[in-house]
């Protein structure tokens, strides 16, 4: 048997704007969901689609015992991370010597089809490298690491990532001269927020933009803006929406002491609130369970 574990992600900046090539910057998130993978010829058929196409992938069988302490459908690459989990396990498992490149591009090739052609290449990459990645230009690269201390706010609200994607294309689409500057304004932020990482109260200021922005797009919601602004009350330096947005989750950057007042103040407001940081190991392998 072979146990390995993945990360989940957040994004800083640029949600959305990624959808039309501009920049944006996603970061892996403890916590990881582990995934055992064991030989098997007959296995119980996988409860979770992505672990099934995960098999037919590999042409290998097995069978699969998860354990995720990630919220899944929030936004934080719950999918992607069990994606990678089990292919890193079964890679591991069947000795079929793939590289973290290669489990990153097949990883994405698993999301692709179970969500339909709707999965952008961003989770399975984060999850697989860790750490924090810029987008941009079609490509995504490895920046170097800061520590980074972040609250993750749950709404609790679900919402489906596609429809919101399709609801700023219809915007756009509708609105070209006011979305698209938007959108620029959105690849900018993303450019100088990397400028800025070491630099917490600048960050924040990028990130209440980013919000603020996402708002003008049409991805705002109340229960949203209620974290964004309880977490700002509490000594965030900032909060925006993070992932899809109409639902699901928020971010805010705090400062080295405060991120448990800032997880109460969220918790108070409504959601379900836990203190994170960067991943910076991705995909690992863990002592079997
Ligand atoms: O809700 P999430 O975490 O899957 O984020 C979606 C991010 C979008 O930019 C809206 C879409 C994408 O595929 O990048």
């Amino acid at each position: 048997m072979a146990t390995w574990s993945a990360p989940g992600k957040v994004f800083l900046f640029g949600e959305h704007a990624v959808v039309y090539d501009k920049p944006g910057l996603a970061m892996a998130i403890k916590p990881r969901v582990l995934v055992s993978v064991r030989r098997h010829r007959h296995p119980a058929p996988a409860k979770s689609p992505y672990i099934a196409q995960c098999f037919r992938e590999l042409g290998v069988t097995g069978s699969v015992y998860v354990s995720s302490q990630m919220p899944s459908s929030a936004g934080l690459g719950s999918s992607a991370a069990v994606t990678v989990a089990t292919l890193s396990a079964a890679n591991d498992e069947f000795r079929l010597g793939l590289e973290r490149e290669e489990i990153a591009g097949i990883a994405h090739r698993v999301e692709q089809a179970v969500q339909k052609g709707r999965a952008s290449p961003t989770d399975t990459y984060v999850s697989t490298m860790g750490g924090l990645v810029l987008i941009m230009d079609g490509a995504r690269r490895r920046v170097p690491p800061v520590n980074l201390n972040l609250v993750v706010g749950n709404t609790q609200v679900s919402h489906s990532t596609s429809r919101m994607v399709e609801l700023v294309a219809e915007e756009r689409a509708a609105r070209p001269a006011v979305i698209y500057p938007i959108l620029d304004a959105i690849g900018a932020l993303t450019l100088e927020g990397v400028r800025k990482l070491e630099d917490p109260k600048t960050l924040g200021k990028l990130m209440d933009t980013n919000h603020a922005l996402l708002d003008a797009i049409g991805v705002g919601h109340p229960a949203l803006t209620k974290l964004v602004l309880a977490a700002r009350a509490a000594g965030a330096f900032g909060a925006k929406t993070t992932g899809a947005g109409g639902g699901g989750c928020m971010i805010a950057l705090s400062p080295k002491t405060g991120k448990n007042r800032i997880a109460g103040a969220l918790d108070g407001a409504g959601g379900r609130a836990f203190v994170t940081s960067l991943d910076t190991v991705g995909a690992r392998k863990e002592h079997d369970v």
